[in-house]
């Protein structure tokens, strides 16, 4: 689907309807149309008693060639932000489909807010659909075009990139661990950097155990399929900053030997939603081409309970040195992250964000909509806070500082211990992380495990893998760095 600008006139439009947003109590935008067509529309507007609340979405049938006007209500004035426009567009694009509508015209919206309204047609009219047996014929169906009013192309193409970055990542998610394990998440990278002429290396097995990466690969261990480790680079000529993004691509976790119960193990082929995000966010970077150097690191593993599976009591050594005892095998994300922060912090950047579904105990604090945020450094927090306001991406920031808390993860036998217990469970996973982060490094930690995957559609989400992260992480560094 394409969103395109219109410059033509509101009443020669071409398509199947007119989509107008409309702020509380204020009609003005329908001062576009033809003089009669206003008239019967005022009317229909008072018979209905449509004022333009938030949500209300008044479709008025034309039956002429253009088959229907929608008014889409965003609400009170002062409470509209972008969130609220994409949320909308999300619900003019899927009524559009229901009706098997193929083009629209959006018509009211302000310039500052047609990054949102792109971001929202194109997610919301989102569907995985690659594996359903087509009835169709081969038909072209589904929603082709929609104009944006006067639209700005500069805001259209960010809007384009933002959420085409992030139906990417949701496009990986979505797909099950029989199609991607870590081999071919290391192939879909390569792919990926090659079209976007970006620079790309992945270490087999092999060379992971020679780089003294044994925390990730034995997470990797019990699976017949090896693991990667993906090092993603763009590099533009005179960088101001160097930002490295982290992702956890645990491509199936079913818990090792400690391994999940069915209704628990379900979904886990979401558990690579952080590396998934992380080559969203690079492709989107190739795109929009900022004076940073940005590095996308991806630890990629299957956890499988196999003959040659890590175990409880192993007491592995990571990059970094530090040696980590496993006392349970389904904390293996953050045995995994371990040695991709200590690659990371090697390449002296100037900040760390590592995006992964760490931990149950992260929805359990927040819900499933609020992504958990750590960080060692306040600006940078700050700073995402601020992003995931502008991208409607909730996060949460939660204590790294509790050194009672901290004492959870110290370890008999080893320097650390991969599982604190039940209870602060997402933030004894956020500090394990930290002591594999460099001394100065600003870093911050994103637990996506609940807002990941959705177990059903609203606003522009639908069921499955969300691509969380995406759109938040872009939006932070174009506007920080
Ligand atoms: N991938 C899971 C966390 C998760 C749970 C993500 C639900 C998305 C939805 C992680 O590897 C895990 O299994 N964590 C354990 C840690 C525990 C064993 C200390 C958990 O949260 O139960
Ligand atoms: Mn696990
Ligand atoms: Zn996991």
């Amino acid at each position: 689907m394409d969103v395109v600008s219109y410059r033509g006139s509101v009443n020669e439009y071409e398509g199947d309807c007119l989509v107008f947003f409309i702020t509380e109590s204020d009609f003005s935008v329908l001062d576009l149309l033809r003089e009669d067509t206003k008239k019967n529309l005022k009317k229909i507007i008072k018979t209905e008693g449509f004022k333009g609340e938030k949500e209300k979405l008044l479709k008025i049938p034309l039956g002429d060639q253009m088959k229907s006007i929608y008014l889409v209500g965003v609400g009170k004035k002062d409470l509209i932000d972008d969130e609220v426009y994409r949320r909308m567009s999300a619900m003019g694009v899927r009524q559009m489909k229901k009706d098997k509508y193929r083009r629209g015209l959006f018509i009211g919206v302000d310039k500052d807010k047609e990054r949102a309204v792109v971001e929202g047609v194109l997610l919301g009219n989102y569907e995985f659909d690659k594996y359903k047996t087509r009835k169709d014929n081969g038909n072209e169906k589904g929603v082709k075009e929609v104009g944006l009013y006067e639209g700005d192309e500069e805001n259209i193409r960010l809007g384009n990139i933002f959420a085409e970055a992030q139906i990417y990542a949701r496009n990986l998610v979505n797909e099950p661990g029989n199609v991607i394990n870590p081999v071919t998440l290391s192939e879909i990278a390569k792919k990926l950097a090659e079209d976007k002429g970006l620079e790309c290396k992945v270490y087999d097995e092999k060379d992971i155990q020679e780089m003294g990466m044994l925390a990730l690969y034995s997470v990797g261990k019990g699976s017949s399929t090896p693991p990667r480790f993906i090092h993603i680079i763009y590099k533009p000529e005179k960088p101001r900053k160097k930002v490295v993004f982290v992702g956890k691509g645990l491509t199936f976790d079913s818990g090792g030997l400690n391994i999940k119960t069915g209704d628990y193990m379900r979904t886990m082929k979401i558990d690579k939603s952080g590396a998934c995000a992380v080559l969203g966010i690079m492709k989107a970077v190739a795109e929009l081409k900022p004076n940073i150097e940005v590095h996308g690191l991806i630890g990629a593993a299957e956890n499988m309970p196999g003959g040659s599976a890590y175990r409880p009591d192993d007491i592995i050594r990571a990059k970094n040195g530090k040696t980590i005892e496993i006392d349970n095998t389904d904390a293996e994300g953050r045995v995994t992250l371990a040695d991709v922060l200590s690659y990371a912090s090697e390449l002296k950047p100037d900040l760390i964000i590592d995006m992964a579904t760490l931990t149950g105990a992260c929805m359990v604090a927040l819900g499933e909509y609020t992504a958990g945020l750590f960080s060692n450094d306040d600006d940078l927090a700050r700073s995402l806070e601020e992003a995931s306001r502008k991208t409607g991406e909730r996060i949460w920031r939660l204590p790294l500082d509790d050194e009672r808390l901290r004492k959870k993860i110290k370890s008999n036998v080893a320097d650390v211990v991969n599982s604190g217990g039940r209870y602060g469970g997402a933030i004894t996973a956020a500090m394990f992380l930290q002591e594999f982060v460099g001394e100065g490094i600003k870093w911050a930690h994103l637990d996506i495990a609940g807002p990941a995957y959705s177990k059903e559609d609203f606003f522009y989400y639908q069921k499955g893998g969300t691509g969380f992260g995406v759109r938040l992480c872009l939006e932070y560094l174009l506007s920080n760095t």
